[in-house]
């Protein structure tokens, strides 16, 4: 068993943040989507694990991931010049999965539950492809399965304008080389890409066992700005533990579950956990609220923050409330003191600003 890893894509939905970061490398509690991705791979003792990349942030995620070492893995790089989708990305990958049976995982999906159950049932099972399914409150944004009275998936449809069912297909699949033979026989969508849904569908039509598993835990796809804002909130709740590396002093306060690594500062600060704080940061006269990650650098002075993921070396000065924020590398937000009250923003293309 191999695996295929998609971390190319432009992440348009996660602009500004992507024009200087791929999106499988956007931090969620503090580490990357990716590392979420690659320790599910290892933890299914898979050793070989191919790496679609795209020309633009491709040699990001190739400094991130590295030799591999440190998920046991021998990663192979693989440029998918366009993104012409993700059944094209299997097609790029061909002469690394060669005959071999493999999981797709897409470089920006994060789950609870990792797919070392799923390979074994796999394998029992000898079907072509295995599935994953989800119930969600909005599938015309997924690929929508529609399942038989025995819960057997009939048909398959990507981005449908009328849902069938509110199963939607999860960005994690397993594969034969099965896959190959019908991605051949698939067209370009509407939205001019080879679709994996389409090939998985043509897999069906050849009459080829397509089993599916409606996923216990939770899903998510972190594309859009409030998506990594829940899927920050999910993993804090579920990972972070009390964990103080970092100096505190006498007139903080720290309640509930709260990581701050070592190297950080908090100077006369109130927090309440779930909280991540990375490295060397520095926390003055500051509240920090539940569900927020801080990353390595950061600065945050006579501030109060809650719910938000602050990346790293920004600095937030003298803000009263800062929520449901998603905050950039070496930003600077703060209360300008000295004129009228006035707005002087200096922000870059795609930014959002509610005032
Ligand atoms: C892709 C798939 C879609 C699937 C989704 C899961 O969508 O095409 O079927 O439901 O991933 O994340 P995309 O991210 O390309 O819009």
């Amino acid at each position: 068993m191999k695996a295929l890893i998609l971390s190319g894509g432009q992440g348009t939905r996660l602009r500004p943040l992507t024009h200087t970061i791929a999106k499988q490398l956007v931090p969620v509690a503090g580490k990357p989507i990716l590392w979420y991705v690659l320790n599910h791979i290892a933890q299914a003792k898979i050793k070989e694990a191919g790496v679609i990349i795209s020309p633009e942030t491709g040699q990001h995620v190739k400094d991130y991931i590295m030799d591999g070492a440190q998920w046991g893995l021998k990663p192979r790089f693989i440029v998918q010049k366009k993104p012409e989708g993700l059944a094209h990305a299997v097609l790029t990958a061909r002469n690394f999965l060669k005959n071999d049976d493999f999981v797709m995982y897409l470089g920006d999906n994060l789950l609870s539950e990792g797919v070392k159950s799923a390979i074994d049932r796999f394998k029992k099972k000898k079907s072509e492809a295995l599935i994953f399914l989800k119930r969600v409150d909005d599938p015309k944004r997924f690929g929508v399965a529609r399942l038989d009275a025995e819960g057997k998936v009939v048909e398959l449809i990507e981005k449908p304008e009328n849902p069938p069912s509110n199963f939607a297909l999860v960005g994690v699949y397993i594969f034969t080389n099965k896959i190959f033979d019908a991605i051949a026989r698939i067209k370009p969508s509407r939205r001019g890409e080879l679709e994996i849904t389409d090939a998985i569908q043509e897999l069906i039509n050849m009459g080829h066992a397509v089993d599916s598993q409606v996923l216990d835990g939770w899903w998510l796809d972190t594309g859009k700005k409030d998506d990594l804002l829940e899927a920050n909130t999910i993993v804090l709740d579920e990972y972070v533990k009390c964990d103080i590396a970092g100096e505190v002093d006498k007139l903080s306060r720290i309640i509930g579950r709260v990581t701050i690594e070592a190297g950080t500062v908090v100077i006369n600060s109130h927090m309440r956990g779930p909280i991540k704080i990375g490295k060397n940061a520095r926390i003055e006269n500051s509240f920090i609220g539940p569900h927020t990650s801080i990353g390595d650098g950061a600065a945050i002075k006579d501030s109060a923050i809650e719910h938000s993921v602050i990346l790293s070396d920004s600095v937030i000065e003298g803000i009263e409330r800062l929520e449901d924020s998603l905050i950039g590398r070496n930003a600077r937000v703060f209360k300008n003191m000295h004129r009228h009250k006035a707005l002087r923003l200096m922000i870059s293309d795609d930014t959002v600003v509610e005032v």
